[in-house]
């Protein structure tokens, strides 16, 4: 079974992550769309994404999706709030009946140490550099993936993430990262959990 991880996180909201071994076809048979994205692998992960919102809601309306001015992908009935990502051969998805939700997968590699300057304020660094962990490229990649799901769950683009968005401590007996996000000054709560290098995040509020 290529589910990976799958959580049932109350009763109107639920994720998936799924580790892609299957050709195209697998998912195109599976949901009926049709996708106009070139790359192979990005069209794969794409169709992958959006089968999995089937997984998760078998009557989910895939083909009813639309794409906001800022590429969120809605519903225009909003009967669902849901949220994709896709890294490597893993695809993610989380959909909730009834609160605006954002996730994020990411693999760890070296390449955050270059740009964590650019996402990482000052404070955030003193705090995670004294945290438990080393204050490395797979707690990095965690921060970067945090504030990613943080700027799907807004979906409205324009998000400054070193000022923006302020990660503020790990909660690691509950899995959890607090946040402060200025643009909506809202608290929010940010889940995440670890599988070897692949971090997975989620915000819904
Ligand atoms: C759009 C973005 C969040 C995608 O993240 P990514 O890690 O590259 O890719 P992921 O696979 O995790 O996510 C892609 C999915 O996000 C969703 N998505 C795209 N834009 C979105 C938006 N504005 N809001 C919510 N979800 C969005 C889509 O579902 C997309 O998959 P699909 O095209 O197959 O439907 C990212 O490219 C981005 O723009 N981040 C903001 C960068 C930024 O502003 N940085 C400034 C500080 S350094």
């Amino acid at each position: 079974m290529p589910i990976i991880f799958q959580h049932q996180i109350n009763e109107s909201a639920k994720l998936v992550i799924w580790h892609i071994s299957e050709p195209e076809s697998f998912f195109t048979k599976a949901i009926a769309i049709k996708s106009v994205i070139t790359n192979e692998t990005k069209r794969l992960q794409h169709l992958a994404g959006r089968f999995l919102l089937q997984i998760l809601e078998p009557d989910f309306p895939v083909s009813a999706i639309q794409q906001s001015t800022f590429q969120k992908p809605y519903l225009p009935n909003n009967e669902f709030q849901f949220s994709i990502s896709h890294c490597g051969d893993f695809a993610a998805a989380i959909v909730s009946k009834n609160q605006k939700v954002g996730i994020d997968i990411e693999l760890t590699t070296d390449r955050v140490l270059k740009v964590a300057d650019k996402f990482l304020s000052e404070n955030e660094k003193k705090i995670f550099s004294n945290s438990l962990h080393p204050f490395d490229s797979s707690l990095k990649t965690l921060l970067w993936s945090a504030k990613e799901a943080v700027f799907k769950w807004y979906g409205e683009g324009g998000v400054n993430f070193k000022e923006q968005i302020q990660l503020q401590q790990l909660n690691e007996n509950e899995n959890t990262m607090e946040c402060f996000f200025s643009k909506t000054n809202q608290q929010l709560i940010i889940h995440y959990r670890q599988f070897e290098n692949l971090w997975l995040t989620w915000v819904r509020a």
